[in-house]
């Protein structure tokens, strides 16, 4: 049986309940583990899955923040270096991408806390994950405040990829079940993928064909 909630009885749970139901409605998300460096070249890395495709002409990138004060690190090194790794998270790496998320103290690198490695590509001043199969770089284009709840749009444009050439389709479409890159559910929910399939480009006059 289905049950409907209306705004007054969604705002009466408690905040964790709300906060489950609520992260959990807009459904599953590209979760990611976000790499910088502070002023001193002190390493950081934190699990985010609120990451969302802006563009591809030019390749921009947006995640969101929350307010500063819940989660400081990963925009004020952003905001310190303008660059920034996102690393895909495979099956076996989810229990130390989530311990990521722990408010570790500023200058505590969760690269050694977690026990994930740091993989260094020249040039590039910000560390990638080594495990992860799937990683790009980006560098900052803008912060935009959302004054409904004091988070941010952290806006981002493409510099680097890395991904593995067999996920590769001749169209560019990347099969990332392929590589294993896991997606996230609510606050703390992990799940692997397998394809459905691909369409042709819809249009009104004419039916579906399967890729
Ligand atoms: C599955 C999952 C997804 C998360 N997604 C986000 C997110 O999109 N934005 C955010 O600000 N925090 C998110 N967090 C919380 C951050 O990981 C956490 O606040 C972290 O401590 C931030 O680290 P920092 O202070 O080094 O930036 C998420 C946590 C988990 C477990």
């Amino acid at each position: 049986m289905r049950k409907t909630f209306f705004d007054e009885e969604i705002k009466s749970w408690s905040r964790f309940y709300r906060g489950n139901f609520v992260n959990s409605l807009s459904g599953f998300k590209s979760v990611s583990l976000i790499g910088t460096v502070d002023s001193d070249r002190r390493s950081n890395l934190a699990v985010f899955s609120n990451l969302v495709h802006l563009g591809a002409d030019p390749a921009l990138i947006g995640f969101i923040n929350r307010p500063r004060e819940a989660a400081p690190h990963t925009l004020a090194n952003i905001e310190a270096t303008s660059l920034y790794t996102i690393n895909h998270i495979t099956d076996s790496m989810v229990v130390q991408a989530h311990q990521t998320s722990a408010k570790y103290e500023e200058g505590v690198s969760e690269f050694n806390a977690t026990g994930l490695n740091e993989e260094w590509i020249e040039g590039v001043p910000v560390p990638f994950v080594k495990e992860s199969h799937v990683k790009y770089l980006l560098q900052l284009e803008d912060v935009v405040p959302i004054k409904q709840n004091g988070t941010f749009l952290v806006i981002g444009s493409l510099r680097l990829a890395v991904v593995p050439h067999e996920i590769i389709s001749g169209d560019g479409f990347l099969h990332l079940e392929q590589a294993g890159s896991i997606t996230s559910l609510g606050i703390d929910g992990y799940y692997n993928t397998s394809a459905l399939g691909r369409f042709s480009y819809a249009k009104t006059d004419r039916p579906l064909t399967r890729l």
